[in-house]
């Protein structure tokens, strides 16, 4: 595991936009440093299916608080996957469809909402030792993390991600509906009044654009080095 010269585990934020590749690369990075990783938008994904399966709406800020409240979401690493728990149940497949991609962002801009699942992720990266994954990591929920990533690539470059994404999992998606959701969401994740998605001041942008998973996670090893 990685410390720092006094014995410290560091704490590691990466946020960015839709596609640009953090989840692969935080996993690996995880994988690499011996660290924990935790999926932000994983939480927000939980939150809006079980809003999807009791019929609480997007707009109903005290139904989705008090869901928020009442759910305990795990990460549970399987070799080189991670299964995300809601109440138990693993819906790691299940929060990856384009309907709960919209409804987790629809559902993101709510300020109470937020403030439970921030504090639940304030909670899981207590100790340190963590990479975590999200959109307001570095501004919000870790603004004193050792090291912060904003990870971006070209819209275009992005969409055909989360295109390809979706095909292997043998999700039936069109293209041009895949790239317009995205950018969607990107406008709303960026817009929104609560914590937006933007580079904190200190953050250090890398562009996937042209880059493989393991040049990125070269370079971030690099730079977390450098920083200990
Ligand atoms: O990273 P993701 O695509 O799985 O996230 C799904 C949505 O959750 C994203 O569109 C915005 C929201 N989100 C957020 O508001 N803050 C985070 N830290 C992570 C995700």
């Amino acid at each position: 595991m990685v410390k720092t010269s006094k014995g410290k585990k560091l704490t590691i934020a990466i946020d960015g936009p839709s596609g640009a590749g953090k989840s692969t690369v935080a996993k690996a990075l995880a994988r690499r440093l011996d660290y924990v990783y935790i999926d932000t938008g994983a939480m927000y994904r939980s939150v809006a299916l079980k809003a999807k399966e009791k019929g609480i709406s997007q707009e109903d800020k005290l139904g989705l608080h008090r869901l928020a409240s009442s759910l305990r979401i795990n990460f549970m690493t399987d070799g080189d996957q991670v299964h995300v728990l809601c109440d138990g149940k693993d819906v790691t497949e299940a929060i990856r469809t384009p309907e709960i991609s919209r409804l987790a962002s629809a559902i993101s801009k709510e300020k109470e909402l937020r403030e439970v699942l921030v504090r639940m992720q304030r909670e899981m990266g207590r100790k340190g030792g963590v990479i975590l994954e999200g959109r307001d990591i570095g501004t919000v929920v870790f603004p004193d993390a050792e090291v912060k990533f904003y990870l971006d690539a070209e819209g275009e470059e992005r969409a055909k991600r989360r295109y390809h994404e979706m095909v292997e999992k043998g999700i039936k998606v069109d293209f041009k509906e895949t790239r317009e959701a995205l950018m969607q969401r990107d406008l709303h994740d960026m817009h929104r009044d609560h914590s937006p998605l933007k580079k904190a001041e200190d953050a250090l942008v890398i562009d996937s654009t042209q880059q493989s998973v393991k040049e990125v996670v070269a370079e971030m090893v690099r730079i977390i080095k450098e920083r200990i």
